[in-house]
């Protein structure tokens, strides 16, 4: 238990070698699960808990608390929810609080009884007695149900998985601002990113609060947290850069003449591009990209009459996430023949952008092929400059 402010504690665990979240996201830097005590002169009261793995670390960190009267679930996803069965059983007086959203799924996902439950409200405040929890709803950052929950005395915000990092450290504090916005924006670009309209709503609302402190339930505190919310809202509403984002394969090398190729002519012409080889890339370096870029290219060989496997992925993440791209193009080099276009094409319906004339060529490009791909660059850097697109 490490005090965080008077009578508040983070009672969280690090998670040091985990590598790889929902089965999915790469975790570089490993993660933390924070869960926080709050005591106020009457009640006390749990924020969040941390993932089932951990269980016994936090209930470790909990020993000598004799009573908790409230555990505030914030998101019901289970690396912050997954042991509040075990906070229950040895708490058996505490009650759960979560938004009308939340209750229903942590009855589906965890088995928590109904009469444990109070639904709070969107403002609805609850007093420790010296002490004062804010609930401010904050849904789609990144679940329906999320909310954060703002400590009035301390002006401390909890945010939950908004705002927050994955990077396992001994320090509860930032003490590498670079590390840790890097860390953020990979955050934000994998799970947030869809919910761009939304969460510039929940920043606005969150405003509101005089913050001091931002203590999220991934990574470390934020004691000095400006900086993280403006980095928020250029993530979330600033219009894209002058940046390509171009992910790739090549299996026998044809394709990949043409990306380079092709991003030599856009450097050229001034336009930034950023390379992800999906043989060996981490796919959050692209979800990463994909905050920033004015066009995405695809670039793949066709195979077995379609695009790459890899290449599939890369366009059903990138629909999935639905970056703030405004243009798309393919380029590639097949043997035969195949549907390649049209079946990426038929992948990314969530994105609203403007496809750019294709450029795909049979086995080794040769001179016209040179010369549509340096078209290619041409209209990507008339779009990109028309569209004022930031550097
Ligand atoms: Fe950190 Fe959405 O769970």
């Amino acid at each position: 238990m490490k005090a965080i402010a008077k009578s508040v504690y983070w009672v969280g665990a690090v998670h040091w070698d985990r590598r790889l979240f929902d089965s999915l996201i790469p975790l570089p830097d490993g993660t933390t699960y924070n869960a926080y005590l709050i005591q106020g002169s009457e009640k006390t009261a749990l924020l969040d808990a941390v993932d089932p793995e951990f269980a016994q670390t936090l209930l470790a960190s909990l020993d000598g608390v004799e009573r908790i009267d409230y555990v505030v679930s914030q998101h019901a996803e289970q690396d912050h929810s997954g042991s509040i069965p075990q906070v229950l059983a040895r708490y058996p007086e505490a009650k759960v609080m979560a938004t009308a959203k939340a209750k229903p799924m942590l009855m589906d996902l965890l088995h928590i009884p109904e009469d444990k439950f109070v639904v709070v409200a969107d403002g609805e405040s609850l007093s420790l007695g010296d002490k004062t929890l804010r609930f401010i709803h904050t849904p789609w950052a990144h679940w329906p149900e999320t909310m954060s929950t703002y400590l009035v005395e301390d002006k401390i915000l909890f945010s939950c998985d908004f705002l927050g990092s994955h990077i396992a450290s001994s320090d509860l504090f930032v003490t590498d601002q670079c590390r840790v916005h890097e860390s953020a924006k990979r955050y934000f670009a994998e799970i947030m990113m869809p919910f761009r309209s939304i969460l510039a709503k929940n920043l606005d609302k969150l405003a509101a609060c005089d913050i001091g402190m931002i203590a999220p339930s991934h990574g470390q505190i934020y004691d000095n947290p400006g900086w993280i919310v403006e980095a928020y809202r250029e993530w979330v509403s600033a219009p894209p850069r002058n940046l390509v984002a171009l992910p790739y394969v090549s299996m026998h090398g044809s394709t990949g003449r043409m990306v380079d190729h092709l991003t030599a002519a856009l450097s050229a012409k001034g336009v930034q591009v950023e390379l992800f080889n999906l043989a060996v890339t981490d796919i959050g370096k692209l979800a990463m990209a994909l905050v920033d870029a004015g066009t995405i290219l695809v670039g793949t060989p066709t195979v077995l009459a379609g695009p790459h496997p890899l290449a599939a992925y890369a366009a059903f993440l990138a629909n999935a996430l639905r970056p703030k791209a405004q243009y798309l193009s393919i380029i590639g080099s097949y043997g035969w023949g195949g549907k390649t276009v049209e079946t990426l094409a038929s992948m990314i319906p969530n994105l609203k952008v403007e496809v750019l004339d294709p450029v795909l060529c049979k086995g080794l490009p040769k001179q016209d092929t040179l010369e549509a791909l340096d078209r290619l660059a041409d209209t990507i850097a008339t779009k990109h400059r028309e569209s004022g697109f930031r550097n």
